[in-house]
């Protein structure tokens, strides 16, 4: 008996000493090439993430710190890896636009408990403690502009009124309708616009202010899924479904640039529509074009620039040892997350060159007939 007791402690004790090994050689290979800072962004398939990647490279020239930018292609799954490849790289702190809100807060959990600092980046990650800072523009200033163009673009009564929203994974998506619908709502209520394409917002034309639930059930009939596709068929869809009283001249709100040129060149292409005023967003260069050449109204240009400098300053500071300034707080559902807001800047045909050449935010050579 006591010669089995014997035999199993030593192998045990084989086995303890091989897993160790294993473990530390593990380690050693999975952090070469420490890394400080981790960025973690949504998809290369749009032009605004291509343009916070190259944002970031500007930003990062002759910093001190090492850091590694990694895409998740519309997958949450992904997203997930890349957390995980970037912890065993040894980062202090993870930057990270979700690709899904509620889905990204088990990836940054993990972060957590390795003490990483997760700054939350233009979109909130939601229902999870594990967010510590979050670095955004103010999204509800965004849908308030877009709507207030619209109001100044209008023409007599009943003029028809197309929504479109982003998607409903992404939290920003509810706080572009929320602020859009805040301005547009009394102008639905009063005649002014009729909603042409959700019978959900038209039943909810009397209320100013819309619960979760409430723009879930508008967002539901009107999401374009933050993809051209999605808002081109859509848009096809409901021009196709539309009687005479609801064409003629007509506004829409479209969330951001990449769904506003795809609705515009369906409302452009539609005969009985007279004419039309189309919202966008991001500044994007395509987007700038169509504005400069008529074919989408407006656009609200977020300057990613300083988006960029305010999280790798935040992380800077964390890295340092210190605490990074906030100006306010956004509930994710789960606790109240530390913010850092910056403002938006409307752009159409009159200011696009004032505000997006002379910032040197773009090159005039972009651009054709500016
Ligand atoms: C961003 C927008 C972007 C959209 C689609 C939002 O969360 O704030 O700038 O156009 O996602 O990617």
């Amino acid at each position: 008996m006591k010669k089995l007791v014997k035999v199993i402690s030593l192998l045990m004790a084989v086995m303890l000493i091989t897993g160790m090994l294993a473990a530390c050689s593990g380690k050693t290979g999975g952090k070469a090439g420490k890394v400080d800072v981790g960025i973690v962004l949504p998809t290369k398939d749009e032009p605004r993430w291509v343009q916070d990647e190259q944002r970031f490279k500007d930003a990062l020239k002759g910093s001190d710190y090492t850091t590694e930018i990694l895409f998740s292609q519309g997958s949450s799954a992904k997203e997930k890896e890349n957390v995980e490849t970037l912890i065993n790289k040894g980062i202090k702190v993870l930057i990270i636009c979700p690709q899904d809100g509620d889905a990204a807060a088990a990836a940054v959990e993990a972060a957590k408990k390795e003490k990483i600092t997760v700054i939350s980046y233009d979109r909130l990650i939601t229902h999870t403690d594990a967010v510590d800072y979050y670095v955004t523009f103010d999204s509800v200033a965004v849908g308030a502009a877009q709507a207030q163009y619209l109001i100044d673009h209008v023409k007599g009564k009943d003029m028809p009124l197309y929504l479109y929203a982003g998607a409903a994974s992404d939290n920003n998506a509810f706080l572009f309708f929320q602020g859009a619908w805040s301005v547009l709502q009394p102008k639905i209520a009063d005649g002014t616009f009729k909603v042409a394409n959700s019978s959900a917002a038209e039943g909810l034309k009397e209320k100013q202010e819309l619960s979760r639930e409430e723009l879930s059930k508008i967002l539901g009939q009107v999401t374009t899924n933050w993809d051209a596709n999605d808002a081109k068929n859509k848009a096809q869809t409901h021009l196709t479904a539309a009687s005479a009283a609801l064409k003629g001249d007509v506004a829409v709100l479209a969330p951001n640039d990449g769904t506003a040129r795809s609705i515009a060149d369906v409302f452009a292409s539609d005969g009985d529509i007279k004419s039309y005023v189309v919202t966008g967003q991001d500044a994007e260069k395509a987007s700038i074009q169509y504005v400069i050449d008529g074919k989408q109204s407006m656009t609200v240009f977020k300057d990613v620039r300083t988006l960029v400098k305010d999280a790798m300053g935040m992380a800077v500071t964390i890295l340092d040892g210190k605490k990074p300034e906030t100006t306010g707080t956004y509930d994710n559902g789960k606790i109240k997350v530390n913010a850092k807001q910056t403002d938006v800047i409307i752009v159409d045909k009159e200011n696009v060159k004032k505000e997006l050449i002379d910032s040197d935010y773009y090159k005039a050579s972009d651009f054709k007939g500016l």
